[in-house]
């Protein structure tokens, strides 16, 4: 009896002081140069992947992860569309700070030909580890700007924002990327190109009326004919509209070379993988930092032979489950060249699922779980709340669940310390490392407060109070949703301002450690402290928007329209089109 007792006492000291010398050990890891490769999804939502609760999707590759890493279940992008939040991931700052964010209705950068970008004096935190000797290497999408003046400018291209490597869509993948998919423009365009044809031949004929019937002097003849003209430019460039946008807008580039313009679609997956896994063998020496940007599952969910009709949710499950055995074949390569333990890990998704994203009757967008809302609506968690797991084997416990509050945004001093190097000291940083939730140093988040905007709008902002535990989140703006389901007015994304977005004055509160599905929205006679914390959480708001500098807006109008002169391209304008990337594998 004494013995077994006595076995037992040492058996927990020495595994105590070995879990504690672990813990010591793994709580410096600052400055030890791991390599990172960091996986971000686009458009995926929370409800779409198993190890959150999904049971009929399978993302095995994924959920591995989890089990093997840490999982945060309270990650969230700082915007619910692909450009701002994307913006921010990279540079550790809302996107109201570097003005990747418009306030005219813009929601994202609308064509590869548009001067807006993310500006050149922001700093990623690709651009720090490359100055700290790592290789980095950005496959996929990009979709923050290429040029400022000229077509080969580059002034936004990833080359000049850090990366040493690039292959990828400049821009994003889209339904108009694919004949017959859920179009994202030309639906849209089409209609005003009509309209613009319409008053143009209504013109030319007034004129030419006008003329013949000597109403107008005869001079009316040439301007008759130029609007004539106009006309027919109009509606050819209606009629054609499909391939043009295909041309201008869905092409790859590696490096500084546009290499395939059109994509071939098929290949695209393919050529990806295999670029990921040849970059991870060339930098196996490291150390290293790859972005591995998805496509998928963005619309038009394109996906290959062999997971077509695989999933119990249509093409859209299909497209999840392909990323998800690229995801598995990107870590069997760190495991095949021996980098598992020295790889720091991380997978998220750029924003929620897209609810609206349909085709008829098929779902082709993902599902935020029991999560309210969709991607870019600003402030309803379904739009903001994404998965995000972080795995260190042998640095990080695994298995380990955190519930704090962490953002996209954080990763950037987090892998800045890693590296070894210093965050900017010339401008606010809102990320906050992540190191302590994730060695279990620190039982807090640093983020008592977060900020969701949408665009430049502030939407609503949260308060985590750590002596409670509570966590409030206060609307001043939400979109105007249609009485029948969870989407916009005659939109397949929500405004931000105007008529199609309430404004709560007192806000909308709740509480989501109680109601995280934001169902019940709290008033002062259900909430005693109602106003307690509606006024602490502005006071909040207030000092962050004395933080903000005014600063050009790039997804404004004008940065943000199509120009000719912008227009990358492969071969002589307006005949843009090459193909030397070959057949894929
Ligand atoms: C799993 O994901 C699919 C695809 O988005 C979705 O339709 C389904 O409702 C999800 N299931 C659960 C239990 O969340
Ligand atoms: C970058 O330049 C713009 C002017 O073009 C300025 O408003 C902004 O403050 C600058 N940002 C930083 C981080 O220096």
């Amino acid at each position: 009896m004494f013995r077994l007792e006595w076995t037992r006492t040492w058996l927990a000291v020495i595994l105590g002081v070995a879990l504690g010398w672990e813990a010591a050990a793994g709580s410096d890891v600052s400055g030890s140069r791991p390599n990172i490769l960091l996986m971000l999804a686009d458009d995926l939502g929370i409800g779409d992947v198993g190890c959150y609760g999904n049971r009929t999707i399978r993302t095995p590759n994924i959920d591995q992860l989890a089990t093997d890493g840490v999982r945060l279940t309270q990650h969230l992008a700082a915007a619910s569309m692909c450009t701002p939040s994307r913006a921010a991931f990279l540079t550790g700052r809302y996107p109201v700070r570097s003005g990747m964010v418009s306030s005219s209705g813009y929601r994202v950068l609308q064509w590869a030909a548009v001067s807006g970008g993310l500006p050149t004096n922001e700093t990623t935190f690709a651009k720090i580890l490359q100055e700290q000797g790592y290789a980095t290497g950005l496959i996929g999408k990009w979709h923050l700007g290429l040029n400022c003046e000229r077509a080969e400018d580059h002034c936004h291209h990833p080359l000049l924002h850090g990366f040493d490597h690039f292959f990828g869509m400049p821009l994003s993948m889209m339904g108009d990327c694919a004949p017959g998919g859920l179009s994202e423009k030309s639906a849209r365009l089409q209609r005003r190109l009509e309209s613009a044809a319409h008053v143009a031949a209504l013109v030319a004929l007034t004129l030419a009326a006008g003329a013949a019937t000597h109403l107008l002097p005869r001079g009316a003849w040439a301007p008759a004919a130029g609007a004539t003209l106009v006309a027919a430019l109009l509606a050819a460039a209606s009629h054609f509209l499909g391939a043009l946008i295909v041309h201008a807008d869905c092409f790859l580039m590696r490096g500084h070379d546009i290499t395939q313009q059109p994509m071939r679609l098929a290949l695209t997956m393919p050529l990806m993988l295999q670029d990921a896994v040849a970059f991870l063998r060339r930098h196996k020496e490291g150390p290293f930092l790859l972005v591995m940007s998805f496509l998928h599952v963005h619309t038009p969910l394109v996906t290959t032979g062999k997971f077509l009709g695989r999933s119990r949710h249509g093409l859209y499950g299909d497209n999840v489950e392909e990323m998800d055995w690229m995801v598995g074949q990107i870590l069997d390569t760190l495991d095949a060249e021996g980098l598992t333990r020295s790889t720091l890990v991380y997978f998220a998704s750029d924003h929620g699922g897209a609810l609206e994203a349909r085709m008829g009757s098929e779902q082709h967008g993902g599902w935020n779980g029991i999560y309210r809302g969709s991607k870019g609506m600003g402030g309803w968690e379904g739009g903001i709340r994404v998965p995000g797991i972080v795995r260190w084997p042998g640095v990080l416990p695994a298995g380990r669940v955190v519930h704090e509050p962490t953002s996209l945004m954080d990763v950037f001093p987090t892998v800045v310390e890693l590296a070894g190097g210093q965050v900017p000291q010339d401008r606010v940083i809102d990320g906050r490392t992540l190191l302590p939730l994730l060695l279990g140093t620190a039982s807090h988040s640093d983020h008592e407060f977060l900020l969701h905007y949408c665009e430049s709008s502030l939407h609503a902002a949260r308060w985590h109070q750590r002596q409670t535990g509570a966590l409030w989140k206060v609307h001043y703006a939400t979109p105007a949703l249609r009485a029948d389901s969870d989407a916009c007015y005659g939109r397949l994304v929500c405004p931000c301002s105007g008529d199609g977005v309430l404004r709560h004055d007192p806000p909308l509160l709740f509480d989501l450690s109680r109601d995280p599905s934001e169902a019940h929205a709290l008033t002062p006679d259900t909430e005693p402290l109602f106003h307690q914390v509606t006024e602490r959480v502005a006071r909040a708001v207030e000092r962050h928007r004395r933080s903000l500098r005014p600063v050009p807006l790039q997804l404004d109008a004008w940065g943000n329209t199509w120009r000719p002169w912008l227009q990358p391209c492969c071969g002589r304008f307006p005949f843009c089109a090459c193909d030397r990337e070959g057949g894929g594998q």
